[in-house]
């Protein structure tokens, strides 16, 4: 029976273009959706553009630029690296629209009817230009414990004691020097040690979860204090209170409205559709599974604050209706760790590491998306270098791969231009095919419980084997003495390399869409989203990625390829890279630094 799969991708601010760093994680997001699709699963993937609150204005400010016209600046360079990485999301949308608004807004109200906001008045730090709120890791002082001259407002790295930023001497902004100003300002607090034995019940029976998330979670849940949900800042989501809704100077924390977003895009996606009751077979279907993939500085946001959201909204608020289930809580929450270049941080803040766009304008999506399945940071940090970019394309993408799809079909088709009929099987033929076959059972397992890194190490241990098989039996020889026998194991090697094609769909789309043409199938395996133009109620515009995926073909089973079907002429999947390409890239990025 199909499963509802529910995959949400954390959201990226609307302030850069990506970075690898950013992508590495997200990656896997699209790899378990794809998976899932070809299990023929009902997914629903939805993400967008964070574009709200402080890490956005701080952009403008830098570019000069309107804050609106730098989300828009921005979300159109993240959803041409997103289509060209072909993220198949089934909406990514942007947090500027009317009817995320609306859903945000629903949310905050119903939360607020059912008692769980406080209101109240404390200190807060102020940028002194702006009078904007200076959220706490944008201020600098001396520790008052241990004297470190650069204590963040949160948090001393020094000594590790956890600081309020009134307390930090000599405190100043990190966005342009000055002294904050700190003044009492009224905020809304949610208050989340009201679910906290709700949560730790939840959390701690979670033994499917990553440890290092459910350790986190469980001692975050521990020390639970209310946390204000509204800032001093005039970009954002209006205050829905009577009071609150037309001052200009406050707005809903860009948190509180960011992981709303898996709710809000479900909804816009619903009604794209024209059937706006659709997301709740995501969202009110108990048995439903909802997958969160995010790094780990963003853990505490989707298993404690938004899961507390969730259960304070119950199925309550004008959207859900007060109708049906309760809105279903993460099933697992994947974070992945940092990508770094060579032993430091990618951060788009400090304009090091390398672009998304520049690096697809040199190699194809393929390559980079295979690298970042096996070396990504998926548990622990990892490095990327250029050394084993090309080490890892040349050696493992091109030499095993590559290269077992290649000469497959290209003997195949100069010898019969068709897939041969298979003659009597041999016991070596029927072992390499029952192993490929395997495969859908142990990539599948791997994929189930986001080892994405083990699923693909397992995919070309299977292409290895079959290179293996070809090596020995040698059919492009055979084909002159024998062409019966050689007809049959290219008959074996083609249903192998078929049954590969689909397991490797969910990491490389567009090599598995190709090699699906050459070997004479029509229809699309896989294909990246497309733009589309959403009107909303109000009559205002966006652009959103979406995609028809129940129109791919494509079976998480194995083949079922039948003599005779016409091959088409093929041409190589990847391409090998010249080993001066390492060197080149090392001048580009010292030249880049130079600037
Ligand atoms: N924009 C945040 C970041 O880049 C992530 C937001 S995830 C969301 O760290 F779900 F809350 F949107
Ligand atoms: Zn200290």
């Amino acid at each position: 029976m199909a499963e509802r799969i529910f995959v949400a991708v954390a959201w990226p601010y609307a302030n850069g273009p990506r970075h690898l760093g950013h992508v590495a994680g997200m990656g896997t997001s699209d790899v378990f959706a794809r998976y899932h699709r070809l299990r023929n699963n009902d997914v629903l993937m939805v993400s967008g553009t964070d574009e709200n609150g402080t890490p956005n204005l701080i952009q403008a400010d830098r570019e000069g630029l309107t804050p609106k016209q730098t989300v828009d600046k921005y979300n159109r360079v993240i959803t041409d690296d997103f289509r060209a990485l072909a993220f198949s999301y089934d909406l990514f949308t942007r947090t500027t629209t009317r009817n995320h608004t609306v859903v945000v807004q629903d949310v905050f109200k119903t939360l607020y009817d059912k008692g769980y906001l406080i209101k109240k008045t404390a200190m807060g730090a102020l940028q002194a230009a702006t009078g904007r709120t200076l959220p706490d890791r944008y201020i600098e002082g001396t520790c008052p414990i241990c004297g470190f001259p650069d204590a963040r407002g949160d948090q001393c790295e020094n000594c590790g004691n956890q600081l309020d930023p009134d307390q930090l001497i000599n405190p100043r902004s990190k966005i342009d020097g000055s002294t904050p100003v700190f003044k009492e300002t009224e905020h809304f607090y949610l208050d989340l040690p009201a679910f906290r034995e709700q949560l730790t019940t939840w959390v701690a029976r979670q033994s499917h979860w990553r440890p290092n998330v459910r350790n986190f979670s469980l001692n975050f849940i521990a020390d639970l204090k209310p946390r204000p949900i509204t800032r001093d800042i005039d970009w954002g989501v209006p205050v829905p209170l009577p009071g609150w809704v037309d001052r200009p100077d406050k707005r809903l924390y860009v948190w509180f409205d960011a992981v709303i977003g898996y709710f809000s895009a479900s909804v816009e996606w619903a009604a794209m559709v024209g059937r706006p009751d659709a997301w709740r077979d995501w969202w009110q279907d108990p048995a439903s599974r909802h997958f969160y993939f995010m790094g780990a500085d963003n853990i505490v946001f989707h298993t404690t604050i938004w899961p507390s959201m969730l259960l304070g909204y119950g199925n309550g608020g004008k959207v859900a209706g007060a109708r049906g289930p309760n809105l279903q809580l993460p099933y697992n929450v994947v974070s992945t760790a940092m990508l770094t270049m060579s032993g430091s941080k990618q951060s788009t803040s400090r304009g090091h590491g390398i672009y998304v766009r520049d690096f697809l304008s040199r190699y194809d999506a393929d390559p980079l998306r295979f690298y970042l399945v096996l070396n990504g940071p998926e548990t622990a940090d990892t490095d990327f270098t250029w050394e084993d970019f090309v080490r890892r394309n040349n050696d493992e993408l091109v030499a095993t791969w590559g290269n077992l799809a290649n000469r497959t079909l290209v003997n195949a088709h100069r010898q019969f231009g068709a897939v041969p009929t298979a003659g009597d099987l041999t016991s070596e033929d029927r072992a390499v095919v029952a192993s490929v076959e395997a495969g859908f059972g142990s990539v599948g397992e791997h994929l189930e419980a986001a080892r994405f890194r083990a699923a693909l190490a397992e995919a070309m241990r299977l292409a290895a084997l079959v290179n293996g098989y070809l090596t020995a039996t040698e059919p492009w020889k055979l084909v002159k003495t024998d062409r019966e026998r050689a007809g049959t194991i290219l008959n074996v090697a083609l249903r192998c390399v078929d049954d590969l094609k689909v397991i490797l769909t969910p990491f490389l789309p567009f090599s598995s869409q190709k090699l699906h043409e050459y070997l004479g199938y029509d229809g699309a395996v896989a294909s990246p989203p497309e733009r589309r133009t959403v009107r909303e109620a109000d009559g205002s515009d966006h652009e959103v990625l979406t995609g028809d995926y129940s129109t791919l073909v494509g079976t998480w089973a194995p083949t079922t390829l039948r003599a005779g079907q016409k091959l088409r002429e093929p041409g190589p999947l990847f391409k090998k890279l010249d080993p001066s390409v390492v060197d080149d890239e090392l001048r580009r990025m010292e030249d880049h630094a130079a600037k």
